[in-house]
């Protein structure tokens, strides 16, 4: 505050004079001008309009002037606070308007960019259905065994009874790898037998061997020159094939349901003796569409089984490869396709399908973990 008034003049009291009032506008609108953003504003704002501004503390001394001297100098400071409050208002209008296209520009979304969440996959179904294969055993005491995808040619098939001269050998279809010697890309996962019962010093071997195989097929509806097996070997003292058939009906049982059985019918394979193909009661019909026109079954096409793969007794003479006396163990053994046990569980009608890796085919699975 000032010093008491001498003279009824407004113009004595040093804050209210015109000049100076006319100064401590301009000074506020030139720092409302002078602001580059909201904050900056706010900021002027309370040094010129605040309850400690000079413009306030102005107004606050026309109080204390005699009564004929407050209205002139009341017009004349609300007349610059006026002007003051204008600018602001302006200045904030013209900040905000610049804020808000700065906002648009720099938060701008381009929807026609390419979409860059990576999309959900899905497990393959072969992986998910060898994986409950796969518990289904090593719930019974087995382990899972695997071998190389190259494979020694003695162990994929000299030592499985398929000497250089068996028939056999030439049925299978086999990749042999340019520049090296006695070695195949595996046409079956028996060979991890042969690996297995080598590891082991003695039986009891117990083992499941998952594992993709090769042969030279074209891809069609029902071929693929790439393709996954499933191969079980059981060596122990006093293995019949009573075991194999217990084991199989076990398997079947698990993964079909109940009442699932499965029938052996004589084959012939090298590295078993006897041997048999192995087929199992079509889980769809259960047998029911056999003579039954008015009851057909795509699955089974109405036979009322379905072929599984080959199976027997392990050869004495693998076991006689393998270093294992076939008088005193004896075992078992089956093999099959994981493909196409898959197509006929579940209905797929093209191989390719199943190679192929495309999501719209796995997704429906769902997220078996
Ligand atoms: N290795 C045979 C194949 O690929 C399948 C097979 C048949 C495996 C009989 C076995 C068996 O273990 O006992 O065609």
């Amino acid at each position: 505050m000032s010093a008491p008034n001498k003279s009824y003049d407004p113009v004595e009291v040093e804050a209210l004079k015109p000049e100076e009032i006319e100064r401590l506008r301009d000074e506020a609108i030139a720092a409302f001008a002078a602001a580059t953003g909201l904050d900056a504003l706010h900021e002027a704002k309370v040094a010129h309009t605040g309850d400690r501004s000079p413009l306030a503390l102005a107004n606050r001394e026309i109080g204390a002037l005699p009564p004929a001297a407050k209205a002139a100098a009341g017009k004349l400071v609300g007349a610059a606070r006026g002007a003051v409050n204008k600018a602001l208002a302006e200045r904030r209008v013209a900040l905000e308007a610049e804020r808000d296209a700065r906002v648009l520009v720099e938060e701008a979304v381009d929807v026609t960019l390419p979409y860059d969440r990576a999309p959900r996959g899905g497990r393959h179904p072969l992986t998910t259905f060898a994986e409950r294969l796969m518990d289904v055993f090593t719930a019974m005491g087995y382990s899972v065994a695997e071998g190389p995808e190259v494979e020694a040619e003695w162990l994929n098939f000299d030592a499985l009874n398929m000497g250089p001269d068996h028939p056999a050998r030439s049925t299978q279809d086999t990749f042999f790898l340019k520049d090296a010697d006695s070695v195949v890309l595996r046409t079956h996962t028996s060979g991890v037998q042969i690996r297995s019962l080598l590891a082991a010093a003695e039986p009891p071997v117990y083992v499941i061997c998952p594992g993709r195989v090769f042969r030279s097929d074209e891809l069609d509806a029902t071929h693929t020159p790439v393709f996954n097996q499933v191969e079980l070997l059981a060596v122990d003292e006093g293995l019949t094939m009573a075991d194999l058939k217990g084991t199989l009906d076990h398997m079947v049982a698990s993964l079909f349901g109940e009442g699932i059985s499965t029938r052996l019918r004589p084959n012939y394979f090298p590295f078993t003796e006897p041997s048999a193909e192995m087929d199992m009661v079509c889980f769809v019909c259960r047998g029911e569409s056999v003579g039954n026109p008015d009851r057909p079954c795509r699955t089974c096409s109405s036979e009322g089984w379905i072929e599984l793969g080959g199976c027997g007794m392990v050869n004495p003479r693998v076991l006689v490869a393998c270093g294992i006396d076939p008088n005193k163990y004896s075992g078992f053994a089956f093999g099959f396709g994981i493909e196409r046990m898959l197509m006929f569980r579940h209905n797929v009608e093209d191989m390719r399908d199943i190679v192929e890796g495309d999501v719209r085919f796995t997704l429906p699975f769902g997220m078996e973990i």
